[in-house]
């Protein structure tokens, strides 16, 4: 099976990888696969005065295209407040990144990952 152009991009040039030192501006998502048992952490930092997203990271362990998939929406996140980023789907990820059906779960894996950032923000400053 051949890799699309855009996973071979993300996966040798990601972009955003590491992470951010805890803070009250930070949600952390960390998921895995059950289907392969790859692991996805993803980081978003959210300005406090604007409610945007203003930066992202990510970590992932596992193949090209869950790396792609993290890599990609850690460009999309920026700039959108939490509920846009919430809107993000696993098949506007597999599309744009030409993903076979076997890797469809490496883009789910990256929705989620959103989703569960998105959450442990809203969670740390729930009162
Ligand atoms: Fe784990 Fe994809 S099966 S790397
Ligand atoms: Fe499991 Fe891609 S995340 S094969």
């Amino acid at each position: 099976m051949a890799y699309s152009e855009k996973v071979v991009d993300h996966y040798e040039n990601p972009r955003n990888v590491g992470k951010f030192d805890n803070s009250d501006d930070v949600g952390t998502g960390m998921v895995g696969a059950p289907a392969c048992g790859d692991v996805m952490k993803l980081q978003i930092k959210v300005n406090p005065a604007t409610g945007l997203i203003e930066d992202a990271k990510f970590k992932t362990y596992g193949c090209g295209s869950a790396i792609a998939s993290s890599s990609l929406v850690t460009e999309w996140v920026k700039g959108k407040s939490l509920d846009e980023a919430l809107t993000i789907k696993n098949t506007q990820i597999a599309e744009e990144l030409a993903l076979p059906p076997v890797k469809i779960h490496c883009s789910i894996l990256a929705e989620d990952a959103i989703k569960a950032a998105v959450d442990d923000y809203r969670a740390k400053h729930a009162n």
